[in-house]
């Protein structure tokens, strides 16, 4: 019979409501108290306190006094009543340990509620005076008001501020303070839930979770996903949407990025924004060791270093008066993860008046209490979701969100904090973290071939595949087709048929007929003839070959070519070889040799392959199951998106183990080698004897003995009013092949520049000084042959380039792709198994390989 009171009540409170609904705000205590009281008796029994909340909730509730709770009292005591200026309630609750006290604030207007309950960390500090800790747990308790209002995430905001009269927090009985804790979120019922927050741990949340029967913490626990991660991609999604707003473009080639403070989400962010190819990113830390992160530049002080971008994620207050006033010139954006980066107003107008862009971080930090709304609404998806699904929604509503603001300022800084209330939702309506769920699907998208990786292979392969009608998506981590921090960027590759094996011969003179409809369909011009010019010593046979091989081959292939006996013969010919007279060096020359425009052909055959081929940009791999429901591959990128196919490929270069560790496929045994080039300056004059030519010279230490030079017609990108080019490089490694890419140094060894300038000095006197200097990553395989293989029914794999794939460019593309759809390779593919004793990485399980 336990509905009838119920129903009595529920039949009273609606004629309460109905006879008091004239009187309006005045008399609103009596229906609250009601309406609450019974609320949770209703939600109890029947599962829904809908009908309280559409009548008492917002207008006519204001703050009731604490018999809202049955047992509240035994509790608490209110120390802090909502006035208008403070609108939060301060409850002190029961701390069963000498000198240590406990405030929670809860936003007024949620006090009470468990359909918009508070929601805020707890923080352990060693306040002065009991006033200070019941101010802050207003302040803070009304700034996270401000964070769940501007997503709707379903909280009202709500701190616990534990004041401690020790120094020395160590002092202070963890388990047993989680314990209290936990007592006085029981007496909430749900009206009240905590995680983390300054001075307390993860260690904390196991107690807390423990003491409360894993009710009311939202902490992130029993899941895989980081709130720090979670608060980065907030960040990063807030800068992404401000740029877009402010430039039209989330383009930050050109930016220059000071990401101050380097923990767990400042360096998240740091990373994120080199990945996605900002210009430079300056990296600051209290600890200097925190600032070193690949990729960036660690820097002394933030506050005087010019940058376009600065990212607070550090320390409340930072941004005084006197830093906003005297940061360098040329800031435009201030968005970061930390909370009030100002030290006060002024300092915030002061930016505002310089033109500083800033987005208030209940926009750029609300990652943790995004991922708290789902944690709530939504745990068991929140418990077994793919972590990147939920950063990458956080990131795309955190750049709505902040693109929203900065287009309502009208791009104008000092109108930013005016038009917040613009872009905060009602508060009726679900909650954001229900959107989760449908973003997932809006966010599916379904491929024949999932191709990983964007520079030559995959590319290739997408064009190979369209040519068959077959569609694919092809996702590349950089920020363009071929980026620059891998292995098929830049002006020029070489081309040639002369080769000390037949094999590779043939095969290019079947990858040019190849070239030659790339750069039909595609209309560019990727292929320039210049001739080649193989010279120097008798080495035996190395990577690139030898003089004495590649010459027995142009014969007995019959293949045009001219011979240089002596180094007198190279000389006469080659002015600029001039250094050759004397040498004991021999020479052979194709003629219908040349270079290939390396990034170009990669972004044409990526055209070529039309709207066959869908390319995602910044589109990392974080996940990978080529075991997915069906048969198919399922994989997640790092911005959260769903991709399934019914195969793939992967053609990640020095990334390859990296995916296939993701997939749970077994290695390959590769080295990644750091490979030297640069750039001379060369007059227009001397430039038109130099020829494209490889120097074969002996090992001697660390010098590998190969270089090659590029002539100026060579290094299109870098031509400049009146002044040449060569592009001049070793094809050997520096210091120790490296497993992967974590510890790749994209500066390179001073040493191997030395040499090249060295080479350059001696071997090529008309050239001048260098002016750039690159180290681009080879992925080697033992035996140097690539490795072209199906790993599993459905997936394919190219790697192992060994720096010298790139000549055949389509047709690796071409068998890739017969790997796929079953048809005939167009060359033997034997060679290329990885199977082979060379490129497994347990080598018993294969067979021997020719060399
Ligand atoms: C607690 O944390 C804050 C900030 O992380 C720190 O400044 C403070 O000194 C810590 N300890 C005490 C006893 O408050
Ligand atoms: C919002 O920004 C606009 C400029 O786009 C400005 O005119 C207006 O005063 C700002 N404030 C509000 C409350 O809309
Ligand atoms: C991802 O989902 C959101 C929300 O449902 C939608 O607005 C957005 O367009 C989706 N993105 C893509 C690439 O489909
Ligand atoms: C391939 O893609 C095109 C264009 O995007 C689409 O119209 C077509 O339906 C797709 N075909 C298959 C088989 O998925």
């Amino acid at each position: 019979m336990k509905f009838l009171p119920v129903a009595l009540t529920l039949a009273f409170t609606l004629t309460s409501v109905d006879a008091f609904s004239s009187i309006g705000k005045s008399l609103p205590s009596l229906i609250d108290i009601y309406c609450m009281g019974y609320s949770y008796y209703i939600q109890r029994t029947l599962g829904s306190d809908k009908w309280c909340r559409s009548f008492a909730y917002p207008h006519l509730f204001t703050v009731s006094p604490l018999p809202a709770f049955p047992n509240l009292g035994d509790v608490f005591k209110i120390v802090k009543e909502p006035c208008e200026k403070c609108s939060a309630v301060v409850v002190e609750a029961k701390v069963e340990q000498e000198g240590v006290s406990m405030y929670i604030g809860i936003d007024s207007d949620s006090y009470g509620h468990t359909n918009r309950p508070g929601n805020g960390g707890i923080r352990l500090l060693n306040y002065k005076t009991r006033e200070s800790a019941i101010a802050d747990a207003v302040r803070l308790a009304k700034g996270m008001t401000r964070k769940h209002d501007m997503f709707r995430t379903g909280f009202s905001g709500a701190k616990v501020v534990v004041k401690s009269d020790h120094k020395d927090l160590s002092v202070i009985q963890r388990r047993k303070l989680m314990q209290n804790v936990a007592s006085a979120l029981h007496a909430f019922e749900g009206g009240m839930y905590t995680g983390c927050d300054l001075n307390t741990s993860d260690r904390d949340m196991d107690y807390l979770v423990e003491a409360t029967d894993e009710k009311y913490v939202l902490a992130g626990r029993n899941s895989q996903v980081d709130t720090n991660v979670a608060t980065a991609s907030s960040v990063i999604g807030s800068i992404i949407g401000t740029l877009q707003a402010m430039s039209g473009s989330d383009d930050i080639s050109e930016l220059i990025f000071t990401v101050q403070g380097c923990g767990k989400v400042g360096s998240t962010v740091a990373k994120e924004l080199v990945r996605l190819g900002a210009k430079n990113v300056q990296t600051c830390d209290l600890f200097p060791e925190s600032a070193k992160i690949q990729g960036c530049t660690p820097i002394k002080d933030w506050a005087r270093t010019p940058c376009d971008f600065l990212v607070p994620c550090a320390n409340s207050l930072a941004i005084t008066e006197d830093v906003a006033a005297n940061f360098p010139a040329g800031i435009k954006y201030c968005v970061g993860a930390t909370n009030s980066p100002f030290a006060n107003d002024k300092a915030r107008e002061i930016f505002e008046k310089r033109g500083v862009m800033h987005i208030p971080e209940s926009i750029s930090s609300a990652g943790a209490i995004l991922a708290d709304s789902v944690e709530w609404y939504d745990i068991d998806l929140y418990q077994t979701v793919e972590p990147a699904k939920m950063y990458g929604w956080i990131r795309d509503i955190s750049r709505v969100k902040a693109s929203d603001l900065a287009a309502h300022a009208g791009q104008e800084p000092q109108h930013v904090t005016s038009n917040l209330s613009n872009v905060v939702p009602e508060r009726e309506g679900e909650p954001v973290g229900k959107d989760f769920e449908t973003w997932i699907e809006d966010n599916l998208s379904s491929t024949e071939t999932l191709i990983i990786g964007g520079g030559l292979a995959g590319t290739a392969t997408a064009f190979s595949l369209a040519e068959k009608g077959v569609n694919s998506t092809l996702v590349e981590q950089g920020s363009s087709i071929a980026p620059a921090s891998a292995s098929s960027n830049g002006d020029s590759r070489m081309y040639r048929k002369m080769y000390s094996s037949e094999f590779f011969s043939k095969m290019q003179s079947k990858a040019l007929d190849r070239w030659a409809d790339v750069e039909r369909k595609s209309g560019s011009s990727l292929l320039q003839e210049n001739g080649l010019l193989f010279y120097g010593e008798d080495t035996s046979e190395t990577v690139e070959g030898s003089v004495l091989g590649a010459l027995k081959v142009m014969e007995r292939l019959g293949l045009p070519h001219k011979f240089y006996a002596t180094g007198d013969d190279i000389a006469n010919a080659y002015p600029a070889l001039e250094s050759c007279r004397g040498k004991p060096y021999s020479g052979v020359c194709e003629d219908t040799a040349g270079h290939i425009r390396a990034s170009k052909a990669c972004e044409a055959m990526a055209k070529a392959a039309g709207d066959k081929c869908d390319v995602k940009l910044n589109s990392k791999i974080v996940s990978l199951n080529t075991n997915g429901e069906g048969g198919k591959v399922v994989a997640v990128t790092e911005d959260g998106k769903t991709i399934k196919a019914d195969n793939c490929v992967i053609s990640c270069g020095p990334w390859t183990n990296d995916v296939l560790d993701l997939a749970g496929l077994p290695r390959l045994n590769l080295d990644i080698w750091q490979v030297q080039w640069g750039h001379y300056e060369v007059s227009e004059e001397a430039s038109a004897s130099i020829p494209q030519a490889f120097h074969f010279r002996k090992e001697n230490g660390i010098d590998g003995g190969l270089y090659y030079v590029f002539p100026s017609s060579a290094t299109e990108s870098i031509q400049n009013g009146g002044k040449s080019y060569v592009k001049v490089g070793v094809d050997f490694p520096t210091g120790h092949a490296l497993a992967d890419m974590s510890s790749f140094n994209y500066q390179g060894s001073e040493e191997v520049l030395k040499l090249i300038d060295e080479w350059v000095e001696e071997h090529l006197p008309s050239v001048g000084k260098r002016i750039d200097s690159y180290c681009s990553p080879y992925t080697m395989t033992k035996d140097s042959y690539f490795v072209m293989d199906k790993l599993a029914d459905n997936v394919a794999v190219f790697s192992g380039g060994s720096g010298r794939a790139f000549k055949f460019g389509p047709l690796l593309g071409d068998c890739v792709a017969s790997l796929l759809t079953g048809e005939k390779a167009p060359v033997d593919l034997a060679p290329f198994s990885a199977k082979r004793a060379a490129s497994l990485s347990s080598p018993e399980v294969g067979q021997a390989v020719v060399a």
